[in-house]
């Protein structure tokens, strides 16, 4: 029996189609090298006990086990979905111990790249392993999800889903295919402003509500762009695959997701000579990212830093979720 797991998940960019993947429309992803950290031990002859600390927050909790609603709701909110994981699991492993649960991760949180996901992701694979429950990756992704509902309300799985699977994928309503990404060099910026997918979320739902003639046929359009910038992507045209995510970022735009800051960094991206940037993940603050290649990676890197956006260079990631 082992006492302890260490598992990793890697956070995300979303190349193409957020929002619109909400709506059931294609979107494109890549995984990247920043990861989630788990440690996980267990406690066996313990009545159940939830120890849980997490390095972000600089937060360290102990909470009796129950099944009751109460268990999650009594407490704060960024512990919220990893304690809708550990009751999810524990009822259905009927699970009799106690464990200690360390989070730690290098995903800038709340800003669009998938940093809650990751830490759904790498617990359910450490307990997983602890408790040797052989998960397959389809049961770790679902899992994860129980978690990600929490924070996002309506999510559409496509962070849950890239975080455990890794590479550069198509996802389409609940679909992934591999696609090519890994020649794609990118600039993520960030804007510094956190805030909650679900705001935004239910803001694009407020537009389309009010407006369904004219916001509908916006999200079909950002499905369209997602397949047509699949096939770009294949011929490594990066001239016009920056022009798909400079005319993504308009639609963003259009239905509301868009904020002065994030116009800024993607504006100041492109006249450092960056081919496309548009901002990724919910909107509202959080991070935009910027295409480039070796030519003009310097002046764009060295812009987003001037405009005080902390710039951090992505790598793709091909790993998705790793027990260590
Ligand atoms: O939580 P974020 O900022 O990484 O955004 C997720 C992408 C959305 O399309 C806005 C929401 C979803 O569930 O797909």
């Amino acid at each position: 029996m082992i006492k302890a797991a260490h598992a990793t998940a890697p956070g995300k960019i979303i190349l193409f189609g957020e929002h619109s993947v909400v709506y059931g429309k294609p979107a494109l992803v890549t995984a990247i090298d920043k990861r989630a950290h788990i440690e996980v031990e267990r406690h066996p002859n313990t009545p159940r006990k939830i120890r849980i600390s997490t390095m972000d927050y600089r937060s360290s909790h102990e909470i009796p086990f129950s099944t009751a609603p109460t268990f999650i709701t009594d407490q704060p909110t960024h512990i919220q979905p990893l304690l809708r994981i550990i009751q999810s699991i524990y009822v259905q492993e009927e699970i009799e111990e106690s464990i200690t649960v360390k989070v730690a991760s290098d995903i800038p949180r709340s800003a669009g790249l998938g940093s809650s996901a990751s830490v759904c992701v790498a617990l359910t694979a450490a307990l997983a392993d602890l408790f040797d429950l052989g998960y397959s990756l389809e049961q770790i992704s679902a899992c994860a999800f129980k978690g990600e509902q929490l924070v996002h309300g309506t999510p559409s799985g496509i962070d849950n889903t890239v975080s455990t699977f890794g590479g550069c994928i198509r996802y389409h309503k609940g679909e992934i295919e591999p696609i090519e990404g890994s020649l794609i060099q990118l600039i993520i910026g960030n804007t510094g402003i956190a805030r909650e997918t679900k705001t935004w979320v239910g803001k694009v739902r407020s537009r389309y509500d009010t407006f369904p003639n004219v916001i509908e046929p916006v999200i079909n359009a950002m499905g369209d762009l997602a397949k047509e910038a699949e096939r770009v992507l294949a011929t490594r045209d990066l001239v016009r695959l920056g022009e798909l995510i400079d005319i993504n970022h308009g639609m963003l735009s259009s239905i509301g997701v868009s904020i002065a800051e994030l116009d800024h960094l993607v504006n100041q991206a492109r006249s450092a000579g960056a081919y496309g940037a548009k901002l990724t993940g919910a909107g509202g603050g959080g991070c935009m990212f910027a295409l480039v290649d070796d030519e003009n990676h310097d002046k764009v890197f060295r812009a987003l830093h001037e405009s005080g956006a902390g710039p951090i260079r992505a790598q793709f990631e091909t790993e998705g979720v790793l027990i260590h």
